[in-house]
């Protein structure tokens, strides 16, 4: 729990809140992927993350947060995006080519954490690391605003929600995903997961669910990567800016605009976590 503390000190101290989903969209996806994984894959990141409970997964879900916001994890902040440089709403697209930054980006740092918790030469340590920022980046690729560069991913874009002044990507990152889940604590998290997971195993999502993993691959994890950032950014065309910069900017968001929006994020994160389950189990299998 220590950096779900940590990034509330780091709230608390006025920084800004461009933290991604916001704990409970990782912790959601984690607890997703915590359902449906292997038992022996279980078995292996318990083992990696020295932690034996039930929330191994979600409890590391949101470090990636913390350390980017530390001297030492600085360089990490752009893992946690892709500047898609489209036009939406009338064009959505990734190119990696155009998109991703000599820094590096949410694509190519899922392939980089990937490759590295295979890297048995590494330390444990190096790999508890890969295995956080894998967690975590497959959460946040699934954020729409993730894969978006218009106004730094919406950061610029000034909203209102239930009478606050925020702006559209902490909108996306926490407001609607609070209000699917009734609040933002870990509880309130597993239960939004144990509802997703029902959908996926007998209800909306059952048919669907294989199509989500079909072609995932980590031996081409910049492709599968890709994939999946080139579904959340087309849902910024589709859903997030579909009826324009000023409607966003004109209406409380806490009204029509997240009734729209919710079926979208409960599918990002339902087909986020799906994902995160398969691609633990090809890492344990392949490790
Ligand atoms: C891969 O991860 C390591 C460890 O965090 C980091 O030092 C390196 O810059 C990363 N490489 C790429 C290409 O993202
Ligand atoms: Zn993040």
């Amino acid at each position: 729990m220590a950096a779900r503390v940590l990034s509330l000190a780091l709230l608390a101290s006025g920084l800004p809140s461009t933290l991604a989903w916001g704990a409970l969209g990782h912790e959601a996806v984690a607890y997703v992927a915590t359902n449906f994984v292997a038992s022996t894959t279980k078995s292996y990141f318990q083992t990696l993350l020295g932690d034996t409970s039930t929330d191994y997964l979600a409890s590391v879900a949101s470090w990636a947060d913390s350390w980017r916001s530390t001297t030492a994890g600085k360089f990490s902040a752009p893992f946690h995006y892709i500047d898609a440089n489209d036009s939406p709403p009338s064009s959505c697209s990734v190119s990696l080519s155009r998109d991703c930054g000599s820094g590096g980006c949410v694509v190519s740092a899922i392939s980089n954490y990937t490759t590295r918790l295979l890297t048995s030469s590494l330390s444990k340590s190096e790999r508890q690391i890969a295995a956080k920022m894998v967690i975590h980046l497959l959460g946040d690729i699934g954020q729409p605003l993730h894969c978006e560069a218009l106004d730094v991913g919406g950061n610029d874009i000034d909203v209102t929600y239930d009478g606050d002044s925020t702006n559209l990507h902490a909108v996306w990152d926490s407001n609607i995903a609070e209000s699917i889940a009734g609040g933002s604590s870990l509880s309130s998290a597993k239960s939004w997961a144990a509802t997703l997971t029902t959908a996926i195993k007998t209800g909306t999502y059952k048919s669907a669910a294989a199509g989500w993993v079909s072609g995932l691959s980590i031996t081409s994890a910049q492709s599968s990567a890709l994939t999946w950032a080139s579904e959340s950014n087309a849902e910024v065309c589709s859903t997030v800016l579909a009826k324009g910069l000023s409607y966003v900017e004109k209406n409380d968001l806490s009204g029509a605009y997240t009734t729209t929006a919710t079926p979208v994020v409960n599918l990002q994160i339902a087909k986020q976590g799906y994902r995160l389950a398969k691609w633990l189990d090809a890492i344990a299998a392949a490790a």
